[in-house]
């Protein structure tokens, strides 16, 4: 059990983009749900978990005092030009005795606690890389130019959230390969041939990438 693991972890939370596709006149993190930066909110969630001692936020890097100001419980740095540069800043920022990392995009800033006690839990069993997964909702194809080339089987198929969590030794070693910009960090650790375990994920840790998502994030803290 997660709640009984001697081994420390620590939680990185990229917050560095832009939100261009949110088009805000503040990077993604400052942007406000129910009059709370999206920062604050997802950062306390990590902040509240009893299994993480340390929570290391990576902030645009015009941005690094006033992240600090919103959240003084954790440790900011500034972040780089593509997301796989930001999650290098914050493993260069953990601290020596961190065996356990949870990578987590601010931009899910509702991610339920369920979630992250999932992940740390898979990571406590021994799992050396975890994501948690949605299954797929929409049948999907694979085209070439206008052309549908092949309808892959959904059973198999899953949508990928975060926190990705990993052990340390892999985190730092799938960082380590030279890729221009990962799609997330456990493709990394695929890349090592290294096995990633899959736990459920939650509808509530979805994305906010676009105005609508607003709304929705709105209505899930109106409904809580
Ligand atoms: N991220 C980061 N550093 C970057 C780019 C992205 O830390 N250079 C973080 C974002 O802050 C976000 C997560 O990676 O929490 C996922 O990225 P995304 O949702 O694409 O956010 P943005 O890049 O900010 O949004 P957009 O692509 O619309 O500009
Ligand atoms: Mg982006």
């Amino acid at each position: 059990m997660a709640a009984h693991d001697p081994r420390i972890v620590a939680a990185i939370v990229v917050a560095a983009g832009a939100g261009s596709r949110l088009g805000a006149d503040v990077p993604k993190a400052f942007v406000e749900v129910a009059g709370t930066p999206l920062l604050s909110h997802v950062t306390q969630r990590f902040l509240d978990h009893r299994a993480v001692r340390d929570v290391v936020v990576v902030s645009p890097p015009d941005f690094v005092e006033d992240a600090a100001a919103l959240v003084p419980g954790a440790h900011v740095v500034a972040g780089g030009v593509t997301r796989q540069e930001s999650v290098e800043r914050g493993i260069a920022a953990l601290a020596v005795d961190v065996e356990l990392v949870l990578v987590h995009d601010a931009a899910r800033a509702f991610v339920p606690a369920e979630v992250i006690e999932r992940v740390i839990r898979a990571l406590a069993d021994g799992a050396g890389a975890v994501i948690p997964t949605l299954p797929l909702i929409d049948t999907v194809k694979r085209v070439e130019g206008s052309r549908v080339v092949e309808t892959p089987d959904r059973g198999s198929l899953r949508v990928v959230q975060t926190p990705q969590g990993f052990r340390r030794s892999v985190l730092v070693a799938a960082h380590t390969q030279d890729v221009s910009d990962a799609p997330d960090d456990a493709s990394l650790v695929e890349a090592l041939g290294l096995p990633v375990l899959v736990v459920d994920g939650d509808e509530d840790a979805f994305k906010i990438t676009t105005p609508a998502d607003l709304i929705r994030a709105e209505a899930l803290l109106a409904r809580s």
